[in-house]
């Protein structure tokens, strides 16, 4: 850091893997997770609403885990696999089956809270393959939506996990 300049902050090089390709970028070390997604590697498809880990918009995948890339320091990811909104999307460019319910249930509206639910979900019913709608309401218990009132998110687990359940039985 200069004397001269007090607001110059010294940056560091971190590793990220980011949907399965690796980024080298040098940061501050306070630089958030969210923030480096998208400002730094320039996926904006992670949103930041509270940045507080109460609204679940940050939610990205570590090592498979819904995590609250608000919450997070890059420099704390480097040794991780992140998943973001992005990779959720198969190489051919379809979609997946979370994306595709959300799609043909109307799950969203303005779609601000929506790259949390998908992410949060597509670890949901990894998890649990056929969720009741009990178990659809407690797998996005943790993401906040100020549009849909949730009912059609609540059909979009369902869907999703029927389309999941399709896709690994062909
Ligand atoms: S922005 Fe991270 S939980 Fe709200
Ligand atoms: S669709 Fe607008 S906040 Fe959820």
């Amino acid at each position: 850091m200069s004397m001269t300049d007090p607001i110059s902050e010294e940056t560091h090089p971190v590793r990220l893997r980011v949907n399965g390709i690796s980024y080298d970028i040098d940061i501050p070390p306070r630089r958030l997770l969210s923030d480096a997604l998208r400002h730094d590697i320039g996926l904006t498809g992670t949103h930041v609403g509270c940045e507080h880990g109460v609204c679940g918009a940050c939610t990205i995948l570590v090592d498979g885990k819904p995590t609250r890339a608000c919450l997070m320091f890059a420099i704390g990811a480097q040794d991780v696999e992140i998943t973001t909104v992005e990779g959720l999307t198969r190489q051919d460019g379809t979609l997946a089956p979370v994306q595709q319910a959300f799609k043909d249930c109307h799950g969203l509206q303005c779609g601000f809270c929506t790259p949390g639910f998908l992410t949060t979900i597509a670890a949901g019913i990894s998890d649990n393959p056929d969720p009741d709608q009990e178990q659809a309401r407690e797998m996005i218990a943790g993401n906040l939506c100020r549009c849909t009132g949730y009912q059609n998110i609540v059909a979009s687990v369902l869907r999703a996990a029927e389309l999941q359940r399709e896709e690994d039985a062909s």
